[in-house]
Order: structure tokens, then sequence, then C-alpha cells
């Protein structure tokens, strides 16, 4: 490397290349083996636009962001008490979900096998338990299909997705569907490997979540539903034990027949970016 490459590039990469070459030696790894693995990523590379990810989705399936989303929580949690813990931010994410207000049903049409959850929660300071005001709770998830709307011609833009501002009590609250669980798309090289791997496609039934406020580090994290299957072998390895939740029975909601409270605490940002 050049004298100009930085102190971090320098550590990222020196240690990525004595390992990439170390895995070589280890497995020896043949030309045409190297070259299938090249292709799949090329291939990986082709199938991704704004509407899909597939890198992201190669890396999960190895575990890789499930594990860096590991390592940046423990080290928020050095820094304090502890904040709402994360997960990893998937592929369907979308950065233009539109806000709307509180109490807003997000699924603009429920499916007949589809459940109706009131989800309420509180976003406060983790350090003084204080409420924030204005924060963004930033919430996706997918139909009883198992697509996401971007993935779904029949579901309607911003289907099941919406970012609702907490009040003066850091409150937030909506209507949802219970979430189901979904296999991952397995029409790219994802889905390839993990035929060649033999294993399964399906996540757990999850609800997607970000919370961001003015002056705090904003949290990506995934609630899992604890009745549901495939907690214990998660296709992308999401699952932690503080995030999975549990819906109660709501009476007299001609809305909804289920409840979920999920309060967030964030911590405040104490370094700056220029
Ligand atoms: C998801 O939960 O949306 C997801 C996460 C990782 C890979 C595929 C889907
Ligand atoms: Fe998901």
């Amino acid at each position: 490397m050049g004298p100009s490459a930085s102190p971090r590039m320098r550590e990222v990469m020196g240690c990525f290349i004595q390992h990439i070459h170390d895995f070589a030696r280890e497995c020896n790894l043949t030309v045409d083996e190297w070259m299938a693995a090249v292709k799949m990523i090329n291939w990986a590379g082709q199938m991704s636009d704004d509407k899909r990810n597939e890198g992201q989705l190669m890396c999960d399936i190895l575990g890789l962001e499930s594990l860096v989303d590991d390592i940046t929580y423990q080290k928020a949690l050095k820094s304090g008490k502890p904040v709402t813990a994360s997960a990893i931010l998937g592929p369907f994410w979308r950065a233009d979900t539109p806000t709307r207000p509180n109490g807003t049903n997000i699924s603009e049409d429920t499916p007949e096998d589809g459940q109706l959850v009131y989800m309420h929660g509180r976003v406060t300071d983790v350090e003084s338990g204080e409420p924030i005001p204005n924060a963004t709770v930033d919430i996706w998830q997918a139909s009883t299909n198992g697509l996401y709307e971007q993935q779904d011609p029949n579901q309607k833009e911003h289907n099941l997705r919406g970012k609702f501002v907490t009040n003066s009590h850091g409150e937030y609250w909506l209507y949802c569907l219970r979430p189901t669980p979904y296999p991952i798309p397995n029409d790219g090289p994802a889905g390839k490997l993990l035929t060649l791997l033999d294993r399964h496609e399906w996540r757990p039934a999850h609800i997607h979540l970000m919370a961001l406020a003015d002056g705090y580090k904003p949290i990506t994290t995934q609630i899992f539903d604890k009745d549901s299957a495939y907690l214990s072998d998660d296709s992308v390895f999401a699952v932690k034990e503080g995030l999975i939740v549990s819906f109660a029975e709501r009476k007299q909601d001609p809305q909804a027949g289920l409840e979920l409270k999920y309060d967030i605490r964030l911590a405040r940002c104490t370094e700056t970016f220029s």
C-alpha cells in the first residue's frame, strides 16, 4: 500500500488480504473454483438495482451482515447503558418511505389471512429514561404472501411501511400486520448458494424498525414473533434473544385483535462527524 492509504484502510485491507490468501491456501482453492466464485459475485452485481441488493443478500446468508451488526452493537454497549438491541437492515428498506400520522394502518389492503396488530411504544433516552419527542420510527414488513411491496406488483407503492414521529411523550402508534415467516429471494446467486449448501431460505416472522432522533445514534433492528417457526435457524442469522416479542390479545378495538408494545432506547451521539 502507498503512503497515502489511510490507517484504517491499511488495517482493514491488510487483514482482508492476509485472510483471503490463508483461506485459498488452507482449502487448496483451484482456478475453476475461484472463477465460479467470481462469476457468482458478477451475477450478484448484475441482478442488483434500486429495488434489489443481491450482494447484500449474499453477505446475509453467510452471516456477515449479522456479524458486523453485532460487532457494531457491542461497541455501542461499551459506552453506557443498554440501548435497544440492533439487527441487520436487510435489502428491503426504502429511503423514500412516507411519514404517516400516528394511528395509521400501514396495511393498505389487508390480505384475508392477515391479522391486524395495534403496535405502539415509547422512544426514550437510555441514560435519563426521558421521552424523546420528534423521534422518527421507520417501520417496514412483508405481506402474508412473503413479499415486500417492491417485490410484488399486486401491492400498492409503500404498502406495509411508514415513518412515525413521536409525540411530546415520546410515543408512536400504528396498525400493522402480525408478521409471518417468509423465504428470502432464491432466484439469484444467494439462492443458488443456499441450494449448493443444502440450506433452507426461510426467515422467522419479523417487523423491521429504524429509530432516529436529533442528537442520538440511530438504531436499526427487527423484532421477532416468539411463536414463529425458524427462530433457531433464520437463513440470515439475525435473531437475538432480546428481540423476541409477544403479541397480546386486544379487546374492544374494531381495527385489531392483537397488540404489541415495543419501546426503544436511544443513546446520545458523542462523536462528531465533519
Ligand atoms: C429481510 O428481513 O427483509 C431480509 C434480511 C436479509 C436478507 C433478506 C431479507
Ligand atoms: Fe424482512
